[in-house]
């Protein structure tokens, strides 16, 4: 899986786009009420990998070198701004007779309207990449950053990026709150790609994050030969759910943007789909073995957590006992030390490694539709990246 020639930081070939985006997404997430917008831009401050606008704004880049002859869907690209100097209908808490605006000496005036973006440095298309392309960057990061907040809530975690979880520095309460504002503010700013297939993809990724969630919520595992099977089956379709639907959704959605035909929009959502199942099972293989203060987040936290991934369920396969205690959650005092354990007696690892490397390679042979270019040499670099991290 090493490179055989050295590729190009996928960063650098978006960096102009990729150093607007935290102050655009900034401005969409504004609020007159200051703890609000103090809780909300919370994980914005952070420095988290970036891989999902990455993706969005590499993939852009890469379909724009597609001749625009056999860019069909829907005959004529869209290429205007997002309604970007237009007023948001509704200001809530900005509006000026808001009693807020009175108790906390608020001054509408200096209170962003969350949706115009005025020094916007690239009213029109710019590098391949379309205003609409470069929003949907923003707005995937806003989705995944609100079910971090939410995610950090219900495992109860302490630390993220290296900092205190949203939910330890703010309270559990906040970081929801806070997590549902993303939500409806990223809402607003999908409506106004003014693309229905986009909306649905989009609205339907917030649902899949859910289901997968409640997925890993209640599992219910029998001990039976047939149910091994069916475990990996579940934890693949939990973890599609969960990561990579957001992934592979937000392709597909680049793709429709970019008026690309239906066996490219396909390839770019099997590309998006096959690099999210990988990202995740790494993850969950990270989990095992990277030390907390690598990795920036709890480590070891799945077992505890009652959570079987690949590393366990693999273990399952050659010591039957496991059943038992991935049944109960791993909750008996010593079950989360007797699982790791069986992990690492067996190939769990291994398996689990190899398995990210297959959907590696999935997601690089799906790329093949795209002709080469630099921006192509990214998303093969990225998804090396992905395979490939520590953190
Ligand atoms: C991180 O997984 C969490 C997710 C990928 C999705 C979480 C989704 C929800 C909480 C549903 C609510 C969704 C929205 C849009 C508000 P992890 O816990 O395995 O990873 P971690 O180690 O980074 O915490
Ligand atoms: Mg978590
Ligand atoms: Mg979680």
């Amino acid at each position: 899986v090493e490179p055989d020639q050295p590729l190009r930081d996928p960063f650098s070939i978006v960096s102009a786009e990729m150093s607007t985006l935290a102050g655009n997404i900034a401005s969409l997430i504004g609020s007159g009420h200051p703890t609000l917008n103090k809780v909300a831009a919370y994980y914005f401050q952070s420095q988290g990998k970036h891989v999902r606008p990455l993706i969005v704004l590499l993939l852009s880049k890469a379909l724009s070198e597609i001749p625009e002859a056999e860019r069909t869907r829907y005959g004529k690209v869209d290429k205007d701004d997002v309604h970007a100097h237009k007023p948001m209908t509704g200001e809530g808490i900005n509006d000026p007779l808001s009693p807020l605006s009175i108790l906390h000496g608020i001054n509408p005036n200096l209170v962003l309207n969350p949706l115009s973006r005025p020094q916007d440095p690239f009213p029109s298309e710019c590098n391949g990449i379309l205003p609409k392309q470069r929003r949907l960057a923003e707005i995937v990061e806003m989705i995944h950053t609100a079910s971090l907040l939410h995610d950090d809530v219900i495992d109860n975690s302490e630390t993220r990026r290296s900092m205190p979880s949203g939910n330890v520095a703010f309270s559990n309460k906040m970081a929801i709150l806070a997590g549902d504002f993303l939500l409806g503010r990223a809402s607003v700013a999908i409506a106004r790609l003014r693309n229905a297939e986009v909306i649905e993809l989009l609205s339907t990724t917030i649902a899949n994050l859910v289901e997968g969630e409640f997925m890993q919520l209640k599992n219910s595992v029998n001990t039976s030969s047939e149910a091994k099977k069916a475990s990996f089956e579940y934890y693949i379709h939990k973890t599609y759910l969960k990561t990579a639907s957001l992934m592979s959704k937000s392709c597909r959605a680049t793709a429709v943007l970019s008026g690309a035909n239906d066996d490219v929009v396909e390839a770019s959502y099997m590309f998006g789909r096959n690099l999210g199942l990988c990202f995740q099972i790494v993850d969950d293989m990270l989990d095992y073995t990277v030390a907390e203060d690598r990795l920036g987040k709890p480590a070891g936290a799945d077992l505890k957590l009652g959570l079987a991934t690949a590393p366990v369920l693999y273990a399952w396969e050659e010591y039957p006992e496991l059943g038992e205690m991935i049944k109960r959650k791993f909750s008996e005092p010593d079950d989360v030390y007797k699982a790791r354990e069986y992990v690492r007696k067996t190939d769990g690892l291994k398996k689990t490694r190899e398995l990210a490397v297959h959907y590696h390679d999935e997601a690089l042979r799906q790329l093949s539709v795209l002709p080469d270019s630099e921006a192509l040499q990214g998303l093969k670099s990225l998804t090396n990246a992905v395979l490939n991290r520590s953190k």
